[in-house]
This record gives C-alpha cells, structure tokens and sequence, in this order.
C-alpha cells in the first residue's frame, strides 16, 4: 500500500481530475451495483452526507435503529449538523428492525402540520453493535419494499459490507440492491489506511458531491488515498474469511474461560463481544488496562461487556496469546506490569 501511495497518479480531485479517485470511484460503483461512487474520508462522513441528501427539506426525520453506528456512534451528526430528526426502531439481536415496526415509526402525513416528515430508512449491515451479525439481501428486499411504498428512500451502512457479502456468500451488489445509497469503509477489515465510498444513483453522488465539499471533505490530490484502497480491493477481501474463522476461534475459546460468556450465533463476521460474568473478579475497564500492557487493543463496550476485532494482521497464533492473556487476566495471575 505504501507503494501504491508512493507511485499514484494524482491531480485535482476538488475539480474532478484525479485519476486514481476516478478509478476507484468507478470500481466500487461496479462492485455496488450503482451508477456513481464518491471516495469521502470517513464512514461516519459518509453516513451524514447520505442521509442529509436524502433529507435535503428541513424538518425531515429519518428511521434507523436504536443500536445503528449513526444513531449512537456519529456525535448525533444529521441532527447537530444537518437537523434531520431520528426516530428510532428498536434493533433486534441480529441488528434488523421488525418490519412492521418501521412501518409503524413512519409518519402519517395526513397529519404534517404537527409530525416531522419521514424522508429515509437506514439499514446497517453488518451491524456492528450486534457483534457484526449480517443481514440478508431478503430483509433488505423488504425494507426496500415498504420505503418504495411510502415514498421513502432507503440507505445501508455498510461500513463492513465486504465482511456480510463473504459470510453470507452473497455478492455486495445483491445485499444492496435494495438501496438507493449505501457506504462501504475500506479502512476497516479491508486495511486501508483511510476512506470510506459512498455509492447511488449518478444524481444522488452529484448531490453527495456538493455536500462532501460543504463539510471539508473534499481532497485535491486524493489518489495518494484512493491507490491504497484499490490494493485493499484487489488483496484483501480474499482475506475476510480468514478473519471470520479467527474470531470464532477466538469467540470458542473465550467461551471456555471460566468467568467469560460469547453468545456463539452472534459471531457471524470479525467482531467478537463478550460479557464477563456477574460475580468475576474483574470488571471490563480494567480488563482492558490489563490486556493493553501486554499488547492486546481490547474495547470495553459497556458494563462487563467487552468486544474484540480480528483483522488479516492477526494471526491464529496472536489469537492464541490473546486467549491466554485473557485467561490469566481473569483468573488473577496477569498484573498490568508483569506475568507474561
Ligand atoms: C457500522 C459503522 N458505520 C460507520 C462507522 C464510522 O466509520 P469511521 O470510523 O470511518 O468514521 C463505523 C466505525 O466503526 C461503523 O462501525
């Protein structure tokens, strides 16, 4: 990748002249199955300026779900930022919403002169705060379905997109067929450095284009960014099931510790959350400080609940010294300074 950046083709890209952007910009766009892509520096970038051109008329409101990565994760960006309302769906443990719940969530405008309008559906796939489950191209069909009939527009974060497509064994441009935008990271399992694309309709990404200007995203000489995604695309998606073999070895040998709990069918891709057990000894903060010191990057992700990430740099056997490492955090044998 540092090659790739070292000898990229570059030029303006505020102006449209890179070629190296336009590359990629047209490979992901093929890959999506959408008209148009734009390369933007950020997932959480990404997701607002989606969701603001979709709900470009002020006192719009968007449906997402209560645990999506926008909702929580994005300093409540559309509202702060873009003064699109949320209203949240809640999200089930495989990170879909019931459909008739969203149904019910959509505003009737009959009676506008109070409601907010209902403008977007927003879909996260795979949903990260559910461990990184993956949802179907069928459910998506539906969402897509019900938008459709109410005039809505429907978007998918699909920061991990590229982790749902190889462990469902469905190609990305079906799991977003449905959609009208969609936002895949490159900097996440794929191991670029930086980036996110967004991709839709040629009008969409014109639109998106404007905005990504408006919020200090655009880049001049870009491909410098965009030449490590493009080996990121070529080299590394071949890796995600390697990725999501680890974390189940990971999650099985978690589940072994005494003190440790994974919920296994949550571990569908490269995430791996688990709680620590009421009555342990150890609580997640400090659990965390103890792993750090022994070189394991550990999230706590709320009360005795802590979530690991494996990506293509971490070997079977780091999986095995993280596990170790765990073993003897909980058990009370590994201090911060010492024990290795
Ligand atoms: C599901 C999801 N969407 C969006 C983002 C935001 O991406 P970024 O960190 O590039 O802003 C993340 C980041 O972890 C994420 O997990």
């Amino acid at each position: 990748m540092r090659a790739a950046m070292a000898s990229a083709e570059v030029d303006d890209d505020v102006l449209g002249n890179d070629p190296t952007a336009a590359r990629l910009e047209t490979k992901m766009a093929r890959i999506m199955g959408k008209e148009a892509a734009l390369f933007v520096p950020s997932g959480t970038m990404a997701n607002l300026i989606c969701v603001l051109t979709h709900c470009a008329i002020r006192g719009s409101e968007v449906i997402l779900g209560d645990y999506s990565h926008i909702h929580i994760y994005e300093n409540g960006g559309i509202s702060t930022i873009g003064g699109v309302h949320p209203r949240t769906v809640k999200n089930n443990e495989d990170g879909t919403m019931d459909i008739d719940l969203i149904e019910a969530a959509i505003r009737d405008p009959a009676f506008e002169i109070c409601y907010p309008t209902t403008r977007l559906i927003c879909l996260e796939n795979s949903h990260a705060h559910s461990g990184g489950r993956c949802i179907s191209a069928e459910y998506t069909d539906k969402v897509g379905e019900l938008a459709k009939k109410h005039g809505l527009k429907l978007h998918i974060d699909g920061a991990r997109i590229f982790n749902a497509s190889v462990a469902l064994g469905v190609p990305v441009h079906r799991l977003v067929q449905a959609a009208d935008s969609v936002t895949a990271c490159l900097s996440k399992g794929l191991g670029a450095p930086v980036g996110t694309v967004i991709a839709g309709s040629k009008s969409f990404i014109a639109q998106a284009k404007i905005l990504r200007k408006t919020l200090g995203g655009g880049m001049r000489q870009v491909g410098v960014l965009c030449a490590p995604a493009l080996v990121a695309l070529e080299e590394n998606i071949s890796k995600l099931e390697d990725d999501h073999q680890k974390a189940k070895i990971l999650a099985e040998g978690l589940n072994k510790i005494k003190g440790l709990k994974v919920d296994m069918a949550s571990v569908e891709t490269n995430i791996v959350y688990f709680d620590i057990l009421e009555g342990s000894n150890i609580t997640e903060t400090h659990l965390c400080k103890i792993l750090e010191a022994h070189g394991v990057l550990a999230m706590p992700e709320g009360p005795l609940t802590m979530r690991l990430v494996v990506h293509h740099q971490i070997s079977e056997s780091d999986v095995q010294y993280t596990l170790s490492c765990i073993q003897k955090a909980v058990s009370g044998f590994l201090g911060e300074n010492g024990g290795k």
